[in-house]
């Protein structure tokens, strides 16, 4: 398959890219606006690729930049093969595959398979016509009892799950906005037009699909319960990687669960000929608290193992408030969002940074009259929705577009920009930036020497401590202490007593002297709030028994 999308980058070893990686989210809108109408672009991104060819990630999932009347921000799809105007075209697309691949950089697009917008050519037909056989495509049902919609499903977005189509005579569906009507994966048209859709991108050269509300695709509101989690929807899953897999292999990640997330569930949908991995969800919904994450990845561990895939950790994404704002926000909240980052960075599988936490990002305040979220929409007010979390990035001090644009942004900064832009903390060692830079470029480098094995050693109260062998014999000690102040940790079991530690990394640099003034006999003291990942060398055990 000649791909416009150039030559790969080669892995060290034989384990495929993504096992180890680090992917970071692009939310295209917000990320460098090349033409200042103040949404971000295909051409912008272009332009900053080096920072984060400079960041150090594998690869990035760029949110969706297909045709959309942008009800839900390009969650809702008009043309599944072309780029939106306002994001570039087809052929900034391909320049940007290629200039990524060539720079080391992977590509995944975000596939929107649920629904589609209310402006596909597809809905177009089945509304223009009751008769159109278009109409099976999608999930209309007459009215229920006294006009009533058929059933009780609400939107994700709040209010119904359905809206009376212009005939009167049915409703259709739809679990988010009702300018996103769900379609019927039961019908086979709509099966393979996606199976065109995969291969149309996968001709194109990317390596891989973020898989949008994928445990959703297959409902049936005949039957009783709730919409999502039928269990047909994993034979798509089977047919897809079918496909990736005539590629070479491609990576295929599912969200899921968002609300209410089952790792086991899940994990059900991941599987060598399933999806890759699925967004583990869990720490997004925990506090600051060890013994949380601590069950959190114990749990996300055992059921990825149990399935044959491998764990996609995430903190925040454009869907969740900032994970520095749920820690507490302002200072300590962006202390404890690095020690969390550094944790999963310390973890096997596919860690998944989200734009702007590198920056120590918090969660914007942005002014009624400038929220543009459906969710916000949709309730009247009563939620603040996810604008926030999507403000766009200071890349210089210099107001009012930061470099981000010449233009008015489609929303505004946050608190802080100046001190947060990239040419700011470019030059500060201490910067969250410089953190982040760091604590990837180590992952990368430990990756070839680290196998999947994690144990977890006694700790005290608010300390998570885990190792992992290293090929060499040698032990990575990762600690997390979420106590405010600083912790002793004995080093049991397997890395006590170490003949030497070496601290390769602590989230907060004053931290590294606490850390390194280790006793010699046996025990690590931990600076408050913070992670530390430390090279204990010792002989691992001869049999390092897996994930426990
Ligand atoms: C996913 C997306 C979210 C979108 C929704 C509907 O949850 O992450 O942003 O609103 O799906 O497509």
């Amino acid at each position: 398959m000649s791909a416009p999308g150039g030559a790969r980058p080669a892995r060290p070893d034989s384990r495929p890219w993504w096992d180890g990686a680090v992917v970071y989210e692009v939310y295209l809108r917000s990320f460098a606006d090349s033409d200042a109408d103040g949404v971000g672009d295909l051409p912008g991104l272009r332009r900053r690729l080096d920072y984060l060819v400079a960041l150090g990630v594998d690869a990035l999932w760029i949110s969706p930049c297909y045709p959309s009347p942008m009800a839900d921000h390009g969650y809702d799809v008009a043309d599944y093969r072309d780029i939106d105007p306002r994001y570039g075209s087809l052929a900034d697309f391909d320049a940007l595959l290629c200039q990524a691949h060539a720079a080391g950089l992977r590509i995944l697009l975000d596939l929107v398979p649920n629904h589609t917008s209310s402006a596909h050519p597809w809905f177009r037909a089945a509304l223009a016509d009751p008769a159109s056989p278009l109409r099976a495509r999608y999930i209309f049902r007459p009215p229920g009892a006294h006009g009533r919609e058929p059933n009780a499903w609400t939107s994700v977005f709040g209010g119904s799950a359905w809206t009376r189509d212009p005939s009167g005579q049915a409703y259709y569906l739809h679990l988010f906005d009702p300018g996103q009507p769900d379609l019927n994966w039961f019908d086979p048209q709509v099966r393979a037009e996606f199976e065109g859709i995969l291969t149309f991108w996968l001709d194109r050269g990317v390596d891989g699909f973020r898989i949008d509300v994928a445990h959703g695709l297959v409902k049936d509101p005949d039957r009783p319960g709730p919409p999502l989690g039928q269990p047909e929807t994993v034979e798509v899953f089977r047919r897809w990687r079918e496909i990736c897999d005539g590629y070479g292999g491609r990576l295929l990640v599912g969200e899921m669960f968002l609300h209410d997330y089952d790792p086991v569930r899940a994990a059900g949908y991941v599987g060598p000929e399933k999806l890759t991995e699925t967004f583990d969800f869990t720490l997004t919904a925990l506090p600051f608290q060890a013994a949380a994450f601590r069950a959190g990845i114990q749990a996300a561990l055992a059921a990825t193992a149990a399935a044959g895939g491998l764990p996609a950790w995430v903190l925040s994404n454009h869907d969740l408030p900032r994970h520095a704002t749920r820690y507490g926000g302002g200072p300590p909240g962006v202390r404890r969002a690095r020690a969390a980052t550094a944790l999963l960075l310390g973890l096997p599988g596919t860690v998944y940074l989200y734009q702007g936490e590198e920056l120590g990002l918090e969660q914007a305040d942005v002014p009624p009259d400038r929220r543009v979220d459906p969710i916000w929409t949709r309730s009247h007010g009563r939620e603040l929705g996810r604008d926030g979390a999507r403000t766009p990035l200071p890349w210089t001090t210099h107001a009012p577009g930061y470099g981000f644009t010449t233009g008015v942004p489609w929303l505004p900064f946050g608190r802080g920009a100046r001190a947060h832009a990239v040419t700011r903390q470019a030059r500060d060692a201490g910067a969250p930036l410089s953190f982040y830079r760091t604590a990837v470029a180590l992952r990368r480098q430990l990756r070839p020497q680290l196998g999947d094995a994690v144990v977890f050693l006694e700790a005290p109260p608010g300390v998570l401590a885990l190792w992992r062998p290293l090929t060499d014999g040698a032990a990575l000690l990762v600690a997390l202490n979420t106590n405010p102040e600083p912790a002793r940790l004995r080093l049991s079991g397997p890395v006590s007593p170490p003949a030497a530690v070496q601290v390769l990394l602590t989230s907060e640099p004053e931290g590294a002297g606490e850390a390194q003034r280790a006793p010699a006999h046996g025990e690590l003291v931990l600076p408050g709030e913070a992670t530390v990942w430390v090279r204990c060398e010792r002989p691992a055990p001869s049999s390092p028994d897996a994930r426990r």
